[in-house]
């Protein structure tokens, strides 16, 4: 038996522990356990190493009479890994046996962490949801207060044996001090029992009675007023204010209420009452409350703990993970029904005969096995238990027959706890409550929440409120040494929620009203990017008048769509051969290329080369000047000076093309401005430069557009490939038309594959209902304002841009930032392509985010995070259905040109926003199909830029021309 003078002081535990260097690591450092093995409870009645917070570790001195005295420390040997390294059971007191069942080793409570992250991850898993034991309920909480929320809430909280109704008003200082006014009714007797719709009229008719007392005029005055109702058993929610019950526990039994909405059950009742006013606009349960009541701006909790009655604990979880509800970004808040874990019997061997007992007698056995391990409405039943047993076993009361112990509920939490407070009590009584299975649970979560965070540690508020926190003063530092032994990589402050739930479930209430007019005040900023099908048929109508008018010689020069002959004629038939070199003009990257094509296939070597914005908007010489450098320094590395190689010269920009070796830039487009070009033959200032430069080494024979060349570099693979496609800096098709269509060059026979141009659609003012006020600020302050109006709808070099645009009429509507100003944002280009395909990244959390932001300089909250990919989203997502528009345009007008009922094609397709956005292909792909039902399409991404496509058009024209001689 356990007695004072055995325990030693916290000094005497210190120097001792200071003393024992026998215990320290080489490097004087005490020594760190590692494993089960060495673990630090596993070898009883030596002085243990104890992980501290930081998993560092300190030695605890060797207590003589570890088995019965508590101390912090030591009631982590009550955890002893093996029951065979106690004292020999045999000459264990009976009493000393009764503890011991009821103790967890170490290594045991490691694996129950385990099953419980095995457990959480099964209950958010769609698939598995169903049949897991700890369901992991989503909430629809998906936003901690910040601060800002205003207004008067009022609240109604059903309790065990009452229902407490609060009215909080809160003044957005922060939420530090709202005013809360609030009673308490007492449930009638057996109301817990009786029928579900008796207990919902008397909630409303307690709301009734308080608003009569309480409210002022003013609040009766206005229109609405909303309500949040704690309602602490499990739920399956589908919003924030629709939670169908799943089952109750605790004692209750109402008839009625499991399966149906219980928002709507409280709302009916309370209409019954005639407080119209009154509206159930949250549902939550009381892990919830009170991890919300524990959250202030600046000090956020996310995870709430009750250990009263019954046993729960909600968190914070990144919302990807929660695949039962449909929402992947930012975090939503999980109620983990925890009470249920061992329901699939992985509990069994630590449920002792006691707890046998407590679950039997209970209301639901065989469910909720862990609550009634650690509820408090059942600790006094597992100790009465015990009892029972130690009496029966002559330990206790020297075997007299304590016949009041036979009866339920005699022994409450209450008696447990004033004795267990009380030092003079009965000791064992103590232990066992001490010894109490304090979970390896909130462990589980704070490791998870590390893990899935993508955290090396975790520095997380708990909210924690019940009886058992409350009235048991050493529950802090028992749950707080269990945790920080099982994951010592989080470092968990508990706070004590204050004013229980209710205050909490205010604070959703408004939070959920905050973010209900913001998300209106969002979708009305982003509806004029949002197009609906009729929009986006009008653009393919649009698109296809256009590729008319630009194909008819009359209409052609008024056209916005200029549908540029190109002179190929024909797809690769895989006949090509030689080695040709290549360059590439005109995207993200200059690069120069050697080509070899051979009947094995197709081999290259490229370099890229920089091209600084000065030489792109200086003048044509000094930009020709520089691409002919290039060239010079590529046939040295690549040892090809000595040879004169036929060249293909892929060169992104509209041109007016008069044979496959003279093509006139019509403009310049993507940021290039060099003087002196427009106009001009290319192909022409490029053997101008060769001579300034006395360089004999090239022989250009092709000149192609970018989507040309990806065109026919995918066309080398694949037959059926007829159409190029470019979604990067800029945006651009191209395709085969049949020559009788093609106005603009003489003959009628065999095809022409057309350059497009189509980023200038709408130049002539067809697209103008479609330009939001972003996009004409970002028109305007290109370099080419008023041109390439569709490409600036789609491309890289532009999103980014309307995207800034956005977000700076947030700010200024305090949709961001909380309405901070917010000066870096006014950085012209801050957010490039590669930024928008970062934010959108399927299951990117939303620290990684942040951390994205805090990089450009911007600091945003994880709200402002998700709003900005809400934002992004809209944009990337309006210009993939606008491409998807403009091809649907081509290949429907291929399918009608050929006649058939059904046409098979695949579309070549290259650029950075298509490759690298994790959403944009996903999304033509579906909008194609949707308006191009008559079309199967295929998508075949070009692996090697479009250079490789204008070595291959080369090859045919140095085969052309070498026939000709
Ligand atoms: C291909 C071509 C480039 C072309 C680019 C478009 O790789 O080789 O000439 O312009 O795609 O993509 P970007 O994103 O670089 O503009
Ligand atoms: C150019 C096109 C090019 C496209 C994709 C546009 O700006 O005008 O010629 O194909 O960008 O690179």
């Amino acid at each position: 038996m356990a007695s004072r003078g055995t325990r030693p002081t916290s000094q005497e535990r210190r120097s001792s522990g200071a003393d024992r260097a026998d215990q320290r690591g080489a490097d004087g450092r005490p020594a760190l356990s590692t494993g089960p093995e060495l673990g630090p409870m596993t070898l009883m009645g030596q002085s243990c190493p104890l992980h501290n917070r930081r998993g560092s570790a300190r030695v605890v001195p060797r207590d003589e009479n570890m088995e019965l005295s508590f101390s912090m420390e030591m009631d982590t040997r009550i955890y002893g890994s093996n029951p065979g390294q106690h004292q020999d059971s045999s000459q264990a007191t009976p009493i000393q046996r009764a503890l011991r069942s009821l103790s967890i080793p170490l290594e045991r409570l490691h694996i129950m962490k385990g099953h419980m992250i095995e457990d959480m991850c099964k209950g958010l898993c769609r698939q598995t949801h169903a049949q897991a034991k700890v369901r992991m309920l989503p909430t629809y909480i998906a936003s901690i207060p910040n601060g800002t929320e205003k207004g008067n809430f009022l609240v109604v909280e059903l309790c065990q044996n009452q229902v407490r109704t609060l009215l909080v008003t809160l003044y957005g200082d922060g939420n530090m001090s709202p005013n809360i006014v609030y009673k308490i009714f007492d449930m009638p007797e057996g109301m817990r029992q009786g029928e579900g719709e008796a207990l919902f009229d008397f909630i409303a008719q307690c709301l009734s009675k308080f608003l009569a007392e309480t409210t002022t005029s003013e609040i009766k005055e206005t229109t609405t007023l909303p309500l949040g109702f704690v309602f602490p058993f499990s739920c399956q929610q589908t919003r924030l204010d629709k939670a169908e019950l799943l089952s109750w526990s605790k004692g209750f039994s109402c008839s009625g209420v499991v399966g149906k909405d219980v928002a709507q059950l409280l709302q009916s009742a309370i209409n019954k009452q005639e407080l119209r006013h009154v509206e159930v606009v949250a549902v939550m349960n009381d892990t919830v409350g009170t991890m919300m009541t524990c959250s202030m701006e600046g000090r956020p909790c996310e995870v709430g703990i009750v250990a009263d009655k019954g046993s729960n604990c909600c968190f914070m979880a990144e919302s990807y993970l929660v695949e039962t509800a449909d929402e992947t970004s930012g975090r939503m808040c999980v109620n983990t029904e925890w009470g249920c874990f061992g329901d699939d019997g992985i509990l069994n061997d630590v449920f002792t005969p006691y707890d046998e007992c407590v679950d039997k007698e209970s209301s639901n056995p065989g469910v909720k096995r862990f609550e009634k391990m650690v509820g408090t409405l059942y600790v006094g039943e597992i100790v009465r238990h015990a009892l029972i047993a130690l009496t029966a076993e002559k330990a206790l009361f020297n075997g007299t027959d304590v016949a009041v112990l036979k009866q339920k509920g005699v022994f409450t939490m209450q008696h447990v706890l004033d004795i267990i407070n009380n030092e003079d009590g009965i000791t064992e009584v103590k232990k066992i409550l001490e010894s109490l299975r304090l979970q390896p649970r909130l462990a589980a979560i704070l490791s998870y929440m590390c893990q899935t965070r993508d955290l090396e540690t975790l520095t997380v508020n708990v909210g924690v409120e019940g009886e058992l926190y409350t009235g048991y003063p050493r529950f802090e530092e028992i749950l707080l040494s269990v945790s920080r032994l099982l994951a010592p990589e989080c470092m968990p402050t508990l706070l004590p929620s204050r004013d229980g739930s209710g205050r909490g479930a205010a604070m959703v209430t408004a939070v959920a009203l905050r973010l209900a007019a913001q998300s209106r005040a969002v979708d009305e900023v982003l509806a004029p990017l949002r197009l609906s099908r009729a929009d986006l048929e009008k653009v393919q109508a649009l698109m296809r008048q256009e590729m008319d008018r630009g194909l008819c010689k009359e209409t052609n020069p008024t056209a916005s769509v200029r549908m540029l002959p190109t002179y190929v004629t024909h797809t690769p038939d895989g006949t090509e051969r030689g080695d040709f070199l290549a360059l590439d003009l005109g995207g993200t990257n200059f690069r120069v290329l050697v080509v070899r094509v051979t009947e094995e296939g197709i081999t290259m070597a490229s370099e890229i080369y920089v091209i600084p914005a000065t030489i792109m908007q200086g003048t044509g010489e000094a930009l020709f000047d520089h691409i002919l450098d290039c060239i010079i320094d590529f046939q040295m590395k690549q040892n090809l000076v000595t040879q004169m190689l036929p060249l293909g010269f892929t060169f992104s920009f509209p041109c007016q093309q008069v044979g496959l070796d003279k093509a006139l830039l019509l403009t310049w487009t993507k940021g290039f401005s060099a003087s002196g070009c427009v106009g001009k033959d290319v192909v022409q200032l490029l053997r101008d430069a060769a001579k300034r430069k006395q360089h004999l080494g090239m022989q250009v024979v092709a000149l192609v557009n970018d989507t040309v060349g990806t065109m026919m570099a995918c066309g080398y693979d694949d037959p059926k490939c007829e159409i190029g496609l470019i979604v990067g800096t800029g945006t651009n098709a191209c395709y085969m038309e049949e020559m009788k269509n093609v106005g603009t060059v003489e003959g009628d026979q065999g095809r022409m594959c057309i350059n497009m141009e189509w980023g200038a659609f709408g130049d002539n003012g067809c697209l103008d209902h479609l330009f939001t006020q972003f996009d004409k600020v970002v028109d305007e302050t290109t370099i080419n304002p008023g041109k390439q109006r569709f490409e600036k709808l789609i491309s890289g070099m532009y999103l980014g841009e309307i995207v800034r645009q956005i977000l700076m009429a947030m700010v200024e509507k305090q949709l961001l930032f909380k309405g901070r100003p917010c000066p870096k944002l006014q950085t012209r280009n801050i957010f490039q392509t590669k930024f928008l395909s970062t934010i959108e990244l399927n299951g990117l959390a939303l620290r990684q985010i942040r951390a994205i932001l805090n990089e450009l300089e911007l600091d945003a909250s994880f709200e402002d995070s998700v709003l900005m990919r809400e934002v992004c989203q809209a944009v990337s997502l309006r210009a993939a259905q606008l491409c998807a528009a403009g091809l649907a345009a081509v290949v429907e007008k291929m399918r009608e040109s050929r006649g058939l009922d059904q046409l098979s094609v695949t579309v070549g397709v290259d650029g950075t926003l298509y490759k690298l956005h994790p959403c944009f292909s996903d999304n033509l792909q579906k909008t194609l199909k949707d308006l191009a039902p008559k079309c199967n399409v295929t998508f075949l991404l070009s692996e090697d830029g479009s250079g490789k496509g204008a070595a291959l058009v080369a090859a045919v024209a140095d085969r052309a021309a070498n026939a000709a001689k």
